[in-house]
């Protein structure tokens, strides 16, 4: 199986001199390509930490990411920001968007900066995206006006905005109740259908239940990890609680 991003040895620390202290230490993970996985464990674990340092949103103090093919370390600052901008989605617990503009020119913008001519093309495939994801009717509200699961939704269509390879999710149901979530869900396993790959941080056995594959992690490692069948639906009982039975075995 191709692999769209290698960790090696992935070593990150914070702190100088006395108060160095190595958060991910020597982590070596890897997603395949159209992969659907979780990563979880205990608060400070190193959750967070692990998906910058595979996104290359922050750099490592030691070891290597390859995303695609390419080795982050050796990126120059521009190739890098085009590869996580056309080639990765981010979504986070609280999506940042910007109070005076609609949610339609919330999810346009990153991608109007880069193409302003294409302005037509742009709108028209955002609203193929809030189709899909249910919110059509709300492209003219403000940002205030909306729910919080819907300005989710919104934040997973300005992420699917360039088609990107991988979509990396730092508890995007972290803040909404549990239909939401499982709304949520529904639309990364139908992303996840269509080829891209997911890499969910997550607390909750429920969405972790729905990938493929868990990494579960303490103290700036990766301590076990569960495969599951690519869900298609059915015994979602049996999946939360071979989840269950893991989170308890290591104790989170
Ligand atoms: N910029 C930073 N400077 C210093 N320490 C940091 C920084 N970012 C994270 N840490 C520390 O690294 C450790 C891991 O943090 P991280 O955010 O990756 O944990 P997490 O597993 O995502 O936790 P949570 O479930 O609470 O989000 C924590 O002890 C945290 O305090
Ligand atoms: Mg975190």
């Amino acid at each position: 199986m191709k692999k769209i991003i290698i960790g090696d040895q992935i070593v990150k620390s914070f702190g100088q001199g006395d108060e160095k202290r190595n958060i991910l230490d020597g982590v070596s993970a890897y997603i395949n390509e159209g992969e659907f996985v979780a990563v979880m464990g205990p608060s400070g674990s190193g959750k967070s930490t692990l998906m910058f340092a595979l996104s290359g949103m922050d750099g490592v103090n030691d070891g290597k990411v390859v995303f695609d093919g390419r080795d982050l370390s050796a990126v120059g600052e521009n190739e890098l920001s085009d590869i996580r901008r056309l080639k990765m989605g981010f979504v986070f617990q609280q999506p940042t968007m910007l109070k005076n503009l609609n949610i339609l020119d919330n999810i346009i913008l990153p991608s109007m900066r880069d193409n302003r001519k294409n302005a037509a093309k742009i709108s028209e495939k955002a609203r193929v995206l809030m189709k899909k994801v249910g919110i059509t009717e709300l492209e003219k509200r403000d940002i205030t006006q909306v729910s919080g699961g819907q300005l989710q939704r919104a934040g997973i269509c300005r992420a699917l905005m360039n088609s990107p390879k991988i979509i990396f999710g730092d508890e995007p149901t972290g803040s909404l109740n549990s239909k939401s979530a499982q709304d949520i869900m529904d639309i990364f396993s139908e992303i996840n259908a269509e080829g891209t790959a997911v890499m969910l941080v997550t607390h909750d056995a429920k969405v972790a239940a729905r990938t493929e594959r868990i990494m579960f992690m303490r103290d700036g490692s990766i301590v076990s990890e569960l495969k599951l069948p690519k869900f298609d639906g059915a015994d979602m009982d049996g999946r939360i609680e071979k989840v269950m039975v893991k989170m308890r075995e290591i104790g989170i």
